[in-house]
């Protein structure tokens, strides 16, 4: 079948481990389904793919199908949507605490092909007003966000929260469910059409990266790292929570633990999110219409294009790649 798929780990140039060609069919396990893959959406994850960077010490068995997330059909033709975690079969509970958790692309093949094969309770019937383009970026950038915000931050409608970063695929959507959440939105940007952005997608306020603020917020949610952390940690208000759902610049910082003490600050990571965060995100979008922001869609064959544009930063919103 046709694939788009990493040959080997390439760190510093990762274009070069990228194949568009063709690969085996997935064998469907019991209880397993098959999906007819119709949209798949890029994150900065396949990236790392390219570059052999794994959060499980095994590594990524190459050569490897990527894409973490896509939309598409059952064999009787339901629409649904990829819910990416998977894990071991005797787990319970939050799926993100589970030790053998992992998203396809990792241990199993990704979503950038004709077929992808996940358990079926990962597959998720899409409500008749979401369509599968916006359903194919719901699965892991979305997803991150909805349970940073919702379960992690503490925010309550109202609250000001500051999102760093305004161009990216977790941070746009960030910035379009806090808006329907109620909070004050609050985002920084590299660039001046990055903060345009944001606006366009419902923050209140924007501001330069690492432009210091003129009050303090009660929430940051941070996925740059290394570039953004001193920023985020003293923009936060006595009693904050700071949440990192991700390190694009780094994720070795310095860190002052008299701030910590003193101001009562949080600090948490937050990674992914459970199948009932993804059911209730999806029920949100579809009650409240958001439409998530969808910078490019271009056919799966073009899909180096897209990468390179990510590798050079300029991507905004989500890609989706259409089959
Ligand atoms: N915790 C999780 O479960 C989870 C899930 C998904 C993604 N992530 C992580 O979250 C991060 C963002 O993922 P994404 O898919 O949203 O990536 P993306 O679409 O490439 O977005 C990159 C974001 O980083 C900002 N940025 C600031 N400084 C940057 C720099 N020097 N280089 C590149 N970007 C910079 C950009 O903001 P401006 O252009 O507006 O400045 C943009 O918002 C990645 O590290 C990813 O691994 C984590």
């Amino acid at each position: 079948m046709f694939a788009v798929y990493a040959t080997h780990a390439a760190p510093e140039a990762p274009l070069a481990a990228l194949k568009i060609g063709e690969r085996p069919e997935p064998d469907v396990p019991d209880g397993w389904v098959r999906v007819k893959v119709t949209h798949a959406s890029l994150n900065r994850h396949d990236l790392f793919t390219l570059q052999g960077i794994s959060g499980h010490p095994e590594g990524i068995p190459y050569p490897m199908i990527l894409g973490n997330d896509a939309a598409g059909t059952l064999e009787d033709s339901t629409p649904v949507v990829v819910y990416p975690m998977m894990g071991s079969d005797d787990w319970r509970g939050d799926e993100t605490l589970d030790p053998g958790w992992h998203i396809p692309s990792e241990f199993i093949h990704g979503t950038f092909a004709d077929y992808t094969v996940v358990p079926r309770r990962n597959a998720i019937p899409l409500p008749e007003s979401l369509s599968p383009l916006h359903a194919s970026v719901l699965g892991t950038a979305w997803l991150t966000a909805y349970r940073a915000l919702f379960s992690k931050s503490g925010l309550r409608p109202g609250e000001t929260v500051l999102i760093q970063g305004a161009t990216g695929g977790m941070a746009t959507a960030l910035i379009q469910l806090g808006r329907a959440a109620g909070f004050e939105v609050w985002a920084t940007s590299r660039t001046e059409e990055g903060r345009t952005l944001a606006t366009a997608l419902g923050a209140h306020r924007t501001f330069s990266s690492n432009e210091p603020l003129p009050r303090k917020v009660r929430a940051v949610i941070d996925n740059i790292g290394l570039a953004s952390w001193t920023h985020s940690v003293s923009s936060l208000a006595r009693g904050g929570t700071l949440v990192m759902t991700g390190g694009t610049t780094g994720f070795d910082v310095p860190l002052n633990l008299l701030r910590l003490v003193a101001d009562q600050l949080t600090v948490t990571g937050s990674i992914m999110g459970t199948l009932d965060d993804m059911k209730r995100m999806i029920n949100l979008i579809a009650r409240t219409g958001i439409q998530p922001e969808i910078g490019a869609v271009l056919p799966m064959e073009r899909a180096e294009e897209a990468f390179r544009a990510m590798w050079e930063g300029r991507t905004h919103g989500k890609t989706v790649f259409t089959r």
